[in-house]
């Protein structure tokens, strides 16, 4: 069957189930900034889950686009290497909202498996979440899947709900434990079942989930239930074509083969010669032009940040794949006609004129970057006496011409030359550390400009007339123009922005004049008198000469501002409690709070913490105007105020007067104390010997956390309904103490009727050729409590063979054990354990003296149980 054939058989099936056949929504997710790019079937169906959205049906079928390239299911690295990865597929699904659940999904799942793809049942696997009976049941018993095809599966991936059976959309959104379903392609394919050690092997091949999305998982992590139970399914369009049309990997499938072939002429035509067919970099240009395609046909278009820069560096590892097998001009974007012939029918948008243009826009400008990088490479080179190109020209080649590493190295494998990869990894470390500092903007790192200062007009004004651009960056080096959709640096010759400094973050706001329209950022130095403005292009662009109007952000400005004021009164009120020794070590002052690190050689107190509270709250109140002077170190000496030691001021010093403090200051503060509005110490800790960090809120932040506090405690009070408030602490305490006393106390107990029950059950043995040979079950007990009992058995009979049983539900639980002597005439309780597992459906092992194993059908224990005499009999 084709690729087409499939996904039409699909949606009609689903559509004689009664459901609707809903369009794929685009690539970019609507709405949901949870999300980079659709990942999945369900997105556009997300409020229907949450219950937000009513739609004129409750069950959907669709065949959607998806990008898995960034974000939580991430499989850029893998294309290529891979049987079955890729940054674009198409998701084959079907959706109940509150409607069916899993009674249907599964038995449907089936019939469009077997009866409709006619694929032979016995070569198909399933897997379920660990402790999802119901789903095991209807698999087993409806189905008619024997035991050991069903695997169950629990959190394996190092959590809570961390699980190959419980998917998740994103960190929050709805979410489930879920089916698998496999096919095994048989012995002469490599790998192992679900589960086993060796199933990342290609044998078993996951072809569909089916979700049962119960949950919403939200920012705190926590799991709330959805008002109705729901189905989610997905079926890669590409894997199950690789299936049926019983061929090794996806990329053998008709569609990709197609795409293979004109990857190849394309890179041929530009320069390429010879081209293995199926080389790995035709897989990556074939995978990559779908999603670049897809998703400039859904309106983005390549950038520096969020989905831009991912489409980017897409874009760019298919342009490197083909540079690689010798492609030296432009060829990416040639692909766009036949894959629009490959899919255009049913999806019309990839006949979009601009999608060819956007791809070779960007392969041109990186073609350059690749033409300029070869000649410095070629050179460093031809330079290199010892057959070792330093690291250090690799590190400057990626940082400074934006040059791929991996491509210097592989130039460097092609010529025989060794690359000293210590070096450049410490360069990189170098870098990554000084971008750390330089702020969270990679574009800050590293600028040059040699030009003239700017005039800071901060202090006065928020809004500054007539700013002229007198630098502009891009990419870290200058530049001409910044387009829209540009990330730039941009330098101005007067602004009111403050730019990050003595802890306080820099501005952000807008930068707007007749035609162009640019979001800044963020603000941060170049050099003392230099300040840089980090900017998103929104609309029009930006030339150096441009004039523009800057506005800051008044609110953020407002809350900063309030947050660095409160942290001049704070270390004032941490001097007269703490003691004069108090001196700042390092802060950071942004819109939400305020973080003091000091020196201090013990914890703060919670009364010093209440008594620093109290009187800057009193400052507050009283209301003073605060006062700026500029004044010559020597006078600012003489005012008493806080300076910082070691610190280098110059000759004119800035003296903030907020309240009762005075500090040397460069930042920006409130006009009265009245603005702070509240205070509010949220935690004190330590962060090395002897000095400490006290983070606090001020304003409606302040507020908002007491609320919250306020909310948390009332949620506790609530459930100690009718004990006072102040003997809540206690009255925890006595709980856990009673826990305690209650776990020892049951242990004890259990103790003692595992001792009774060994005794009990020993008297009920068998005597088999000498020995005691005692097969029973025991109801409602635990792995643990078997083992226990058997060896109690064990004890008292000295001389035995030992099976006990418990069934809890369905599920059946069996161990086996034997005395020394027993083992020694070569009885052994694996085989044993396992004879009787064999005939309850279940499996097991273990050591010669002890082992344990699992069932699932119960009405066939007590047969089993008695076999346990005869096998004794044989073996014995
Ligand atoms: N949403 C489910 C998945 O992507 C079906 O696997």
């Amino acid at each position: 069957m084709k690729a087409s054939e499939i996904r039409n058989a699909y949606l009609q099936f689903f559509k004689s189930k009664g459901h609707t056949i809903v369009a794929s929504s685009p690539v970019v997710p609507e709405d949901d900034p949870t999300l980079l790019f659709t990942n999945a079937g369900m997105n556009q169906f997300k409020n229907c889950y949450l219950g937000i959205e009513k739609r004129s049906y409750t069950r959907a079928t669709t065949s959607q686009k998806c990008i898995r390239a960034g974000g939580k299911h991430n499989d850029l690295d893998n294309v290529g290497y891979t049987a079955r990865h890729h940054t674009f597929f198409e998701m084959l699904g079907n959706f109940s909202f509150g409607d069916y659940f899993k009674q249907d999904a599964i038995p449907w799942a089936w019939e469009f498996l077997t009866k409709v793809l006619e694929l032979p049942p016995e070569r198909l696997w399933v897997t379920v979440y660990i402790d999802d009976d119901e789903a095991y049941d209807i698999w087993n018993k409806q189905i008619g899947i024997p035991a050991e095809r069903i695997i169950r599966i629990g959190d394996n991936k190092g959590g809570k709900y961390l699980s190959d059976n419980f998917w998740m959309m994103g960190d929050t959104g709805p979410c489930g434990p879920c089916s698998e379903i496999f096919f095994d392609r048989g012995p002469s394919v490599q790998g192992g079942p679900p589960g086993s050690p060796d199933e990342d092997g290609d044998r078993w091949l996951e072809i569909w989930n089916l979700v049962f999305t119960q949950f919403n998982r939200d920012a705190s992590g926590k799991m709330n239930r959805l008002p109705h139970p729901n189905i989610d399914t997905g079926m890669g369009l590409e894997r199950i074509a690789s299936v049926l049309q019983d061929v090794p990997t996806n990329y053998d499938i008709d569609l990709f083969q197609n795409l293979m072939k004109a990857a190849k002429s394309a890179v041929e035509a530009a320069g390429a010669v010879n081209v293995v067919p199926g080389t790995p970099s035709l897989k990556v240009i074939a995978d990559h032009i779908r999603a670049c395609a897809f998703a400039i046909a859904d309106g983005v278009t390549p950038g520096n940040e969020g989905r831009a820069y991912v489409l980017r560096r897409i874009c760019r590892r298919a342009i490197r794949h083909g540079y690689k097998l010798g492609a030296r001009k432009p060829f990416f974007y040639t692909l766009v006609k036949p894959l629009a012939e490959e899919m255009g029918d049913v999806y019309p948008e990839l006949n979009k004129p601009s999608i060819a243009q956007v791809i070779k826009a960007e392969e041109e400008r990186f073609f350059l970057t690749l033409a300029n990088g070869m000649e410095i490479l070629e050179d460093a080179i031809s330079k290199t006496t010892n057959g070792v190109l330093n690291g250090d020209v690799v590190f400057k080649l990626h940082d400074t011409f934006g040059f791929p590493a991996d491509l210097t190295a592989d130039v460097c494998r092609e010529r025989g030359i060794r690359v000293d990869t210590d070096a450049f990894d410490r360069a990189m470390d170098e870098q990554r550390a000084k971008a750390r500092a330089a702020g969270k903007f990679k574009i800050a790192a590293g600028l040059i400009y040699n030009g003239e200062g700017n005039e800071f007009h901060g202090y006065s004004e928020l809004v500054t007339e007539g700013a002229k651009v007198i630098a502009l960056y891009k990419d870290g080096v200058p530049a001409e123009v910044a387009e829209a959709g540009d990330e730039a640096v941009l330098v101005f010759d007067k602004t009111p922005f403050y730019a990050e400094m003595g802890g306080q973050v820099g501005d952000s706001g807008t930068a707007e004049n007749a035609s162009t329209f640019v979001k800044i950022l963020d603000t941060f130095h170049i050099k003392s008198n230099v300040y840089a403005h980090v900017s998103h292009v929104a609309e029009g662009s930006v030339r150096v000469g441009d004039v523009f109007k800057l506005q800051v952000d008044a609110e953020r400005r407002a809350a900063i501002a309030r947050n660095h004021s409160v942290t001049h009164l704070m270390d004032k009120a941490l001097k007269s409690v703490c003691g004069e020794h108090v001196s700042q070590k390092g802060s950071l002052v942004t819109p939400e709070f305020t973080r003091f690190d000091f020196t201090h050689d013990r914890p703060v107190t919670e009364e010093q913490i209440a008594e620093v509270e109290d009187l800057v709250n009193r400052e507050i109140l009283g209301n003073t105007p605060s006062k700026t002077e500029i004044m010559s170190i020597e006078d600012a000496k003489k005012t008493g105020a806080i300076m910082l030691f070691g610190e280098k001021y110059g000759k004119e010093v800035r003296v903030v007067t907020v309240g009762n403090s005075k500090e040397l200051c460069g930042g920006t503060h409130v006009a009265r104390t009245g603005d702070i509005g509240c205070f509010k110490i949220v935690s004190e800790s330590g962060i090395s010997a002897g000095v400490r960090r006290i983070e606090a809120v001020t304003g409606l932040n302040a507020l908002h956390m007491l609320q919250k506090k306020t909310r948390l405690v009332n949620d506790v009070l609530s459930r100690f309904r009718g004990v006072p408030e102040e003997e809540i602490p206690a009255k925890v305490d006595s709980c856990f103490d009673q826990i305690h006393r209650l776990e020892k106390e049951l242990e004890t107990v259990k103790e003692k009727l595992s001792t009774q029950a060994g005794a009990e059950l020993a008297s009920r043995a068998r005597v088999v050729k000498g020995v005691q040979v005692l097969a029973v079950a025991l109801e409602g007990a635990d792995a643990r409590s078997l083992r226990e009992t058997a060896d109690k058995v064990r004890d008292k009979l000295k001389s035995a063979v030992v099976v006990l049983a418990a069934k809890n539900g369905e599920k059946l639980q069996i161990c086996a054990g034997m005395t020394p002597d027993i083992v020694k005439r070569g009885l052994k309780a694996g085989e044993l354990v396992r004879f009787v597992a064999e005939q309850v459906g279940g499996k097991g092992g273990g050591k010669p003296d002890f082992a344990m194993a699992g069932g699932s059908n119960p009405a066939a224990l007590p047969a089993a149980l008695e076999s346990v005499y005869g096998w004794a009999e044989k073996a014995l």
